[in-house]
Parts: C-alpha cells; structure tokens; sequence
C-alpha cells in the first residue's frame, strides 16, 4: 500500500487497518478538530533536517529553510531549536521567523526579486545574516538604506545560471529568460563595483535554479559555475564567505518507498564536488524537502455522485486548501484513514469550490468511499497550507502537529469573524 512506506509518516499497523501519523490515530484527531485538518509529523520534520546537517557535516553549511513552504510557527521553532537558518522572501516571513524564533534573526537569508524598503529596513534592524540580492537596482536600494541606517548590509548576489532543470514551467527558475537573479556573467563587475561602497559587505553568492527537481545533477552543474565565479572574485581581491545552493531538492510524490536519506546524500556529494576547494560557509534553502512528506490534508467525503459513466467524490477539502493539482497537475496520493473492504472503482475526487478546476484526483482508482469517510492527501506539508486562500469565502482549515504520541493544535480553524474582520460597509 503506497503509505506503508519509509518516505511517509502515516502509516497503518495493520494491513487494511485504520491511518496513524506517529503514535496518533488520525480518525479521533479529525473527529476532534474537524476538517479539513492540516496534519503534520514534527518527527519527520527534525528528521528530515538531520539528513541534511549530516549530509553536510564534513563542511561548514547553515540550512536555511524556505519558509515559503510552510509558514506555520510552531514548525519554525522547532527547526529553529535544532540549529536551522531561514530562507524568507517577504518581510511577513521575517516577523513570522522573529515571533517564532528571534535567536535565530542572524541565520536568515532573504530572497525575493521585488523587496520593498520597508523590508529592506526590516531585515538590516533584525541583523539578519544576508540580502540575496537580484538586481543592481535592489544593491544599490540596499547600499542606500544601509547607508540612512547606519548599519552595514550583508549580500549574496543571486546569480542566474542558466541551467536547465527538469520540472514543472511554473517552478523552473535558474535559465535567463526567468526574471530570477543577475546574469552570471555581470555578477563579476557588480561585485567589484560594491567593494567601494563601505555599506555594503560581500558575503556571498547565491544560486537557486527551480524546485521539484529529482536529480542531483543540475545542482551540481550551477554551484560548478557559481564556484568558478568565486574562484575569479578571490583572485580580484574579493573573498567571498558562503555560496548558497538555493533549495529545490524534490520528493516522489508517487512512490512512496522513495529512499531520502539516499537523496539528500546524492545530492550532499554533488554540491560538494562542485565546490572544489572552496572553504567558506555552504548555505542550502530546502522547502519541500523538508516538510512536504511530513504533512496530509485530511478531508471528509460529504458526497459521492454519479454523473453519466463517472463518479465524483466529493470531501469537504477544495483548491483553497491545497492548489497543487489544480495549479501544477500536481500529483497527490489519497488513502482513506479507514479503509473499506470492497471493489475499487475509478472517481475523481474534488471539492466543494464552483471551478472545474477544483479537483485532487482524475479517473483515480481508489477503495470504495462512501459520505462521512475520511481520506488524508499524502505529501501536503510544503505549499499546501501556505497557498490557501479564503476563495468562495471558504474559512481556512486547523493545523495540528503530532510529537511522538500526541496531536497539538498549532492553527485554529479560521471564523467567520476571522473572515470579516478586515472590512467595512
Ligand atoms: N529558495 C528560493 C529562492 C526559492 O524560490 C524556493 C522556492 C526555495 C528556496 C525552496 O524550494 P524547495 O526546496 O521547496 O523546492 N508552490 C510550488 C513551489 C514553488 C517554489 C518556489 N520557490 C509547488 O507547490 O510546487
């Protein structure tokens, strides 16, 4: 069965038996705290993290973690206590990493092509450890703010290495015709240009080139370049202090007996191949990697209708939940938390919201479901709760975080006061 795998942490202890996350049996959990639910493996999490950080461990490396892929605080603060840096994009990101973790202010790296000088000021005052930098206009907005606060800025320019990567359009971004990074073959004059600037400190290069991808090998390709650029800059008399490799690394959203442990080594070997003798600091920013397979969206079938020769079922759970399949034709695997016995037959499983757009699976074939069942959408830790909305004005749903044999509401369910609040007549 596709969940009794290594790679997942919802499993059954018997075949056909009922869905544990942990040593938690998720049918009284949702009864509990309703559904749509968020669940989440904080185990896996803290696992995950140490694949990375002994991976790594032959080297100085900070993992920063794409907070992009899911914001919640509670799972912040506990990569935050084992040692993690954050890679954050919005100056939202930071107040969240600030709230969740302060300490931690000084392991951030921000991202993003479009920071505005509100979130330029916030990051110097929180003193964060680097502005990955996208283009000569936003070095020298730094360098002027920097300037205006009297406090020196810390940059990474984030170079485009025009590599190519194998994933979905929408989430490719390291060739030139993406609007990501500084075309590797400018960032050389900039650098140099920066070095008369007393605001400004070179700290590194950063390189980030998509996200989903399986193989090793484009990583490896685009720190190759980034190192040789390094290499050219220590001969100009500009040491840089970090390369960071961006995040990226993808999971098997199909097979759930994917070996990560193995991934993350591949992928360890090949970042530090291309490294060469480079002896400063490697920075990685894995997202989904860390938590995708960590979490489920676990639903409740409300109907099941047939209309001419197919069968909708119909959960409680819809594209304002989680967009993927609707957004990427993202591929998530759905299991029922208790399964019947019985003749499996080919449904699409959508959501309640007026698009056609609105489903999880096509022509799946699944065990029979009938309405009350609850199903969990496996791999939905990283972009799942981070890109709902309140579409169809649909309140966004609860998160809860299993820790060995317990289950903590980290999010309450969204009220309709919620919903309103920021309105008037
Ligand atoms: N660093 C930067 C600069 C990024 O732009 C991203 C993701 C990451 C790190 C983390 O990448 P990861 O390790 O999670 O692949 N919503 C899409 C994914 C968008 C990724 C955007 N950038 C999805 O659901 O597949």
């Amino acid at each position: 069965m596709a969940e009794q795998t290594s790679s997942r942490p919802f499993y059954r202890r018997q075949p056909g038996g009922e869905l544990y996350c942990g040593g938690v049996s998720l049918e009284p959990v949702a009864k509990r705290f309703g559904t749509p639910l968020y669940v989440y493996s904080a185990d896996q999490i803290a696992e995950r993290l140490g694949m990375f950080q002994r991976a790594l461990a032959g080297l100085d490396h900070l993992v920063c973690y794409a907070v992009k892929a899911n914001s919640a605080l509670a799972i912040l603060k506990l990569l935050a206590k084992r040692g993690a840096g954050f890679d954050i994009v919005s100056g939202g990101e930071l107040e969240r990493v600030l709230a969740a973790a302060p300490e931690a202010a000084g392991r951030v790296v921000f991202s993003g092509v479009g920071k505005t000088i509100a979130e330029i000021d916030a990051g110097l005052k929180a003193g964060i450890l680097a502005f990955n930098v996208e283009s000569e206009a936003e070095l020298a907005l730094l360098a002027a703010r920097a300037r205006k606060l009297g406090i020196r800025a810390r940059f990474a320019l984030r170079v485009n290495p025009d590599v190519f990567a194998d994933t979905h359009p929408y989430i490719s971004t390291g060739m030139r015709e993406h609007k990501f990074g500084i075309d590797i073959k400018r960032a050389r004059m900039i650098y140099k240009h920066a070095a008369g600037d007393r605001w400004l400190e070179a700290h590194g290069v950063s390189v980030h080139i998509g996200s989903q991808i399986r193989s090793a090998d484009p990583f490896g390709a685009a720190i190759e370049r980034v190192s040789k650029l390094v290499t050219q800059l220590k001969g100009d008399g500009i040491a840089l202090k970090a390369i960071d490799a961006g995040g990226g690394l993808g999971i098997d959203y199909h097979d759930g007996s994917f070996d990560a442990a193995a991934k993350v080594e591949e992928y360890a070997e090949a970042l530090i191949r291309a490294l060469g003798d480079f002896e400063g600091q490697l920075q990685i920013e894995p997202g989904r990697f860390l938590v995708g397979q960590a979490g489920a969206l676990v639903a409740r079938v409300l109907y099941v209708k047939r209309n001419g020769n197919k069968t909708f079922v119909i959960t409680d759970a819809a594209m304002n939940d989680l967009i993927r399949p609707a957004l990427y034709q993202a591929h998530h695997e759905i299991v029922s938390v208790r399964p019947r016995t019985g003749k499996a037959c080919v449904v699409d499983v959508v959501g309640p919201v007026c698009e056609s757009g609105d489903f999880f699976a096509r022509d799946r074939k699944l065990p029979p479901l009938e309405p009350g069942d609850l199903v969990a959408l496996l791999d939905a830790g990283a972009y799942g709760m981070a890109q709902s909305s309140n579409y169809n004005s649909r309140l966004r749903a609860a998160e809860v975080l299993v820790e060995g044999a317990k289950a903590r509401l980290i999010r309450r369910r969204e009220t309709i006061g919620d919903l309103l609040a920021t309105e008037q007549l």
